[in-house]
C-alpha cells in the first residue's frame, strides 16, 4: 500500500510542534504493517538545506503563478518529494509567521499550493508514482481532499487527521478565484465556512475518513465547547470520525541512549538521572536546594495554560518545589515567566526559544513536567515524560486524560498509577494537584513506582500504527474487515 502523507511540517526536517514528531514517526511505524508512505513538504530552507541528493521528478510552470519542481529523496530515513518554489517557502524563520511575528500574508497561496501538488500527485502527475491514499494534516493540507472531491477524478481516497481544531485555515472568500476550484465548491459541501473559507473545514467535509489524535479529543470536539463551530460536520459525519492516539518515536527518545543526556539510564538504574537534575540545574542557574524539580516545555499559549501555572507559581515555592520553562510563545506569558524567574531567583527560570536537545535532558532529569492545558488534541510532551520517569503533572483533558493514570488512592493500590491529573481551567486545582505531586515526590518508595511504571508503560506507535493501517485497509477495500470502534 502506498500513502501520500501531506504535511507543513516534519522532524527532522522542520518542526514548530508535535505535528512534525507525528508526521516523521508515522511512516517508520507503518513499514511492518505493509504501508509505504511517502512525505510531501514544502521547500523551506531548512528542508532545501538537508537535500544534498535527490531526483526532480517534475518540473511547474505555474504553480500559483511561480515555477517549481518536485524532488524526490530519501533525508534522515524519510520519503519525502519536497516542493521547491522559492517564492513561495524561501523564507526565513517559522514555516508559518514572518520574523515579526505575523502570518505571511499569501499563506492561503503557500499552503493552497501543497494541497494542490499532494492531489495532483494523487491523480498520477508522476508517471510511476500511484499512492491508493492521501493522508492530510491539519489546515495546510485540509485543501487536497477539496481538490480531489472536485477533480476530474476521485478514485484515491483521502483522510483528514486533525492535530488542532482551532488553527481552521480560514481566509476571505476573495481568495476563491484563485483556488483553482469549480464554483460549486464554494458551498456548504466543499470549502465554504460562515462565508469564508476553511481549508479545515474542506478537508473535514471532503475527506472519506476524519482522523484526530486521541479517542477522548474525538469526543470532546463533537461539543460546542471544543468543537469551535465544526461539531455539527463531525456530529453528521460521525460513523467516519475516529480517534487514534499519538504514539512517539521510542527510538529517538530513548533514555538508555540518547545522546542529549548527560547520563543515560533505564528504569533499573533511574537514581542517575540526580546527574541529569544537576546538569539542569547548572544550566538554568538554579540554586543547590533539594526538592523536586518540576519543568515545562512547551508553546507558551493559552492553550497550554500557562497563565494558570503563572499563578501557582508562588505557591510551588513555598512547597520547596523549583521550576524550570523552556519555550516561546506570547510575549506576556514569556515576560510574566522572566518577572517570576526573578521573583525566585534560584527557584524559578526560563530560557526562551526552541532547543530539541535541551528538551531531551529536561525530560532526563526533571522530576515532574507540568501540562496545564485547556485543550489538548493528544500532547507529546507527557509521553516523553513517562517514557523517560518525568512524571507527568497534566489536566484531564484530550489526549492528556487517555495517557495518564492519576496517582489517586484506588491507582495506588492496584498499582497503575503513572502521574498526576487534575480538573482543567482552574489555578486553584493545579496548585492542589502540585501540592499532591510534591507529597508523592517526598515518599521515594512511591515515588520511583511511578516513575518505573510510566517509563515501562507502552507509548510507542505499535498499536496505533496498526489502527492507521486498518484504515487504510478498510478505506480502499484493499482488506474487508470493519474497522473497530473506539
Ligand atoms: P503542540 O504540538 O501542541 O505544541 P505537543 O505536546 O504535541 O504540543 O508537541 C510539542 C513538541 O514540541 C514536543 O516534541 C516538545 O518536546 C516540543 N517542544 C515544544 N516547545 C519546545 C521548545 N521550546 N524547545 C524544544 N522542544 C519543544
Ligand atoms: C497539535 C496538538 C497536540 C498534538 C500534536 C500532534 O499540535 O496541539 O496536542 O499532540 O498536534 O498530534
Amino acid at each position: 500500500m502506498e500513502v501520500l502523507s501531506v504535511a507543513s511540517e516534519v522532524y527532522p526536517l522542520i518542526k514548530t510542534g508535535g505535528l512534525a514528531d507525528v508526521a516523521g514517526a508515522l511512516p517508520a511505524a507503518l513499514g511492518p504493517h505493509g504501508v509505504t508512505m511517502r512525505t510531501l513538504v514544502p521547500g523551506y530552507p531548512s528542508v532545501m538545506s538537508k537535500l544534498s541528493s535527490g531526483r526532480v521528478v517534475k518540473e511547474l510552470d505555474d504553480l500559483f503563478g511561480t515555477p517549481a519542481k518536485l524532488i524526490a529523496a530519501r533525508i534522515d530515513g524519510l520519503d519525502v518529494i519536497v516542493i521547491e518554489a522559492p517564492a513561495l517557502y524561501d523564507r526565513p524563520g517559522s514555516p508559518y509567521v514572518s520574523p515579526d511575528g505575523w502570518d505571511w500574508p499569501d499563506n492561503w497561496k503557500r499552503f493552497a499550493a501543497l494541497s494542490w501538488v499532494a492531489a495532483e500527485l494523487a491523480m498520477g502527475m508522476v508517471e510511476g508514482y500511484n499512492p491508493q491514499v492521501v493522508h492530510c494534516h491539519d489546515w495546510q493540507s485540509g485543501l487536497a481532499p477539496a481538490y480531489l472531491k472536485f477533480g476530474p477524478t476521485d478514485h484515491v481516497k483521502t483522510i483528514m487527521t486533525i492535530h488542532n481544531i482551532a488553527f481552521k485555515g480560514f481566509f476571505g472568500p476573495e481568495i476563491f478565484g484563485q483556488l483553482r476550484l469549480p464554483p460549486h465548491a464554494f458551498g456548504v459541501g466543499g470549502v465554504e465556512f460562515y462565508g469564508g473559507i476553511s481549508y479545515l473545514k474542506a478537508g473535514m467535509e471532503c475527506a472519506d475518513y476524519v482522523t484526530t489524535v486521541s479517542p477522548n479529543y474525538a469526543d470532546e470536539i463533537r461539543t460546542p465547547e471544543f468543537g469551535m463551530g465544526l461539531e455539527g460536520l463531525l456530529n453528521g459525519r460521525a460513523d467516519t470520525v475516529v480517534g487514534i492516539l499519538n504514539g512517539i518515536d521510542t527510538d529517538a527518545w530513548d533514555p538508555s541512549k540518547d545522546q542529549a543526556l548527560a547520563q543515560t539510564y533505564s528504569a533499573n538504574t533511574i537514581h542517575m538521572r540526580q546527574v541529569n537534575k544537576q546538569a539542569v540545574v547548572d544550566k538554568f542557574g538554579l540554586d543547590g536546594a533539594d526538592g523536586p524539580l518540576f519543568c515545562v516545555i512547551s508553546r507558551l499559549t493559552d492553550q497550554k495554560g500557562m497563565d494558570l501555572l503563572l499563578q501557582a507559581v508562588d505557591g510551588l515555592v513555598d512547597l520547596g518545589g523549583r521550576l524550570v520553562v523552556l519555550g516561546s510563545g506570547d510575549a506576556y506569558l514569556e515576560d510574566s515567566f522572566r518577572h517570576q524567574g526573578a521573583r525566585h531567583p534560584g527557584k524559578v527560570s526560563i530560557i526562551n526559544g526552541y532547543n530539541e536537545g535541551l528538551s531531551h535532558l529536561m525530560q532526563g532529569g526533571c522530576d515532574a513536567i507540568v501540562i496545564p492545558s485547556r485543550f489538548e488534541p493528544c500532547g507529546l510532551t507527557q509521553l516523553y515524560g513517562l517514557r523517560y520517569g518525568c512524571v507527568p503533572v497534566v489536566s484531564r483533558i484530550g489526549g492528556l486524560a487517555d495517557t495518564v493514570i492519576d496517582a489517586n488512592p484506588a491507582a495506588i493500590s492496584a498499582e497503575v498509577a503513572t502521574g498526576v491529573v487534575f480538573d482543567p481551567g482552574s489555578s486553584h486545582a493545579l496548585y492542589e494537584a502540585l501540592r499532591r505531586t510534591v507529597r508523592l515526590y517526598h515518599d521515594d518508595k512511591l515515588w520511583k513506582k511511578i516513575q518505573r511504571r510510566g517509563m515501562k508503560s507502552d507509548v510507542s506507535w505499535e498499536t496505533s500504527a496498526a489502527r492507521y493501517a486498518d484504515l487504510y485497509a478498510s478505506i480502499t477495500g484493499l482488506k474487508t474487515n470493519d474497522y473497530p470502534d473506539n
